[in-house]
């Protein structure tokens, strides 16, 4: 097994990933003025360039520093380590030029494929092993650009231009919104033993006993969404729990984030564009908590992420675990609506191959799904390489969102997949999907 995951992956695989990451940060931030990237647009984001330094000096740090010594530290001491300085205060921070980071970011690279060059690929160590120590630092990278595209889209003032945008298909979804489809349950693997590619909070794989259940076909749209808004879903008290009337009366929401009234019906400003509101199109933009009492609502729940992975993943016709909804097939923009140059959502079944064994649609791309789950380490769980990436976030403060958005990239999704957030969070890419019980 372990064998069988040290080989397959060559130096000019990992040096193509490598540098077609870092064509897509460039081509992202290629027509941002110098303010654009280092003003904080926003508290709870980053200064473009943090982030750009940030890449960099992880990059630096486990492409060589520990790859080639031992492992000294889980992020690199200093500016642009997230721990010594979180969001809030990387605004106030005396950032490097963008030319200076662009140069640290080149001659980081330049010694990285030096080492890359001459580093033994089938050695035992762990990080090497299938190549993981380099995949987990291009999936870093690509994460970090779904948080430049959360910053940018938070932007006001001159709004952010994209530089290219992909046609997306606008097939229209025919089923009854809200329709869904039973699982029947029973002993079901979830998560993976991975070591080439999935993060340690994927792992291990185990089998659990799960109840029949029931889950939406589709994400719930902005058609279903404006329904309850018209039903006064936002007013209504026994619709939320007491967290969530907490931050629905102290945040004064009353929409997904950037929806504006216009007349008697809605825009949503996406990037430099603002439209109608398109009914058919997954809402995006929500927090847990107006999931959460949407679901209730609709007379439904959020799924547990296992009951997400199991309609995600499971095949009960063959007794296997697919690594997408559609098979084991990379994933790629014709599958699904993902990997950024789409800049928004696509209309709900747009995508016919998008569809798991269950019968469930668009479970990857679009927008990242809530759960009703926290965040918590499978049994057995091991962090790997290091406890910042997972582990210091397990807990009941976080809440589990599945599947990936039109921001995120081909290489940093999978069924087995698990992101996380406060659930008051909405700059992020996020929507749901109801389920309910048998
Ligand atoms: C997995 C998206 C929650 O942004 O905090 C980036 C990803 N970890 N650098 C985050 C991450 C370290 C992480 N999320
Ligand atoms: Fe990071």
């Amino acid at each position: 097994m372990l064998v069988a995951q040290r080989t397959g992956v060559t130096r000019d695989e990992i040096a193509r990933q490598l540098a077609e990451t870092r064509e897509r940060t460039l081509l992202l931030v290629s027509g941002l003025s110098e303010s654009d990237l280092r003003t904080q647009h926003d508290r709870l984001m980053s200064p473009v360039v943090w982030d750009l330094a940030h890449i960099a000096h992880f990059e630096e740090l486990w492409l060589t520093r520990n790859l080639t010594g031992p492992v000294e530290f889980a992020e690199m001491p200093g500016m642009f380590d997230p721990f010594e300085n979180p969001r809030a205060v990387r605004g106030g921070l005396d950032l490097p030029t963008i030319a200076d980071t662009l140069a640290t970011m080149t001659r980081i690279r330049a010694e990285v494929l030096d080492i890359l060059a001459r580093i033994d690929l089938d050695s035992d160590a762990p990080l090497l092993a299938g190549g993981f120590v380099y995949a987990m630092v291009a999936q870093h990278e690509s994460q970090h650009l779904e948080t430049i595209l959360q910053t940018l889209q938070l932007k006001t003032g001159s709004a952010y231009h994209p530089p290219v945008r992909r046609q997306l298909p606008g097939g229209r979804w025919t089923a009854a919104p809200g329709a869904m489809v039973r699982c029947a349950g029973g002993r079901i693997p979830v998560g993976t033993d991975d070591r080439a590619r999935a993060y340690d909070n994927e792992r291990p794989r185990h089998t659990l006993s799960v109840a029949p259940f029931w889950i939406d076909v589709t994400p719930v749209t902005n058609g279903q969404y404006v329904r309850f808004m018209q039903a006064g879903g936002y007013e209504r008290r026994e619709l939320w729990t007491d967290a969530g009337w907490a931050w629905r009366t102290a945040s004064g929401v009353t929409a997904p984030a950037y929806w504006l009234q216009r007349g008697d019906g809605w825009v949503a400003r996406t990037m430099d564009e603002i439209a109608d509101v398109d009914p058919d199109r997954p809402v995006c933009h929500v927090s847990y908590h107006e999931a959460d009492a949407f679901s209730r609502f609709a007379g439904k729940r959020l799924p547990s992420e296992t009951e997400w992975e199991v309609a995600a993943s499971w095949d009960p016709a063959t007794g296997e675990q697919r690594r997408f909804p559609w098979g084991d097939a990379e994933p790629t923009p014709l599958r699904a609506n993902i990997d950024q140059l789409g800049f928004g959502t696509a209309p709900v079944g747009a995508y016919a191959d998008n569809v798991s064994p269950t019968g469930c649609y668009g479970m990857i791309g679009d927008v990242w799904e809530w759960t009703a789950s926290d965040f918590a380490g499978y049994p057995g769980f091991a962090s790997f390489p290091y406890r910042e990436y997972s582990e210091v976030f397990f807990g009941s403060e976080y809440k589990v969102l599945r599947g990936g958005s039109w921001a995120t990239r081909p290489a940093a999704i999978r069924t087995t997949f698990r992101n996380w957030d406060y659930p008051i969070r909405r700059q992020i890419f996020s929507g749901f999907r109801c389920a309910r019980d048998d």
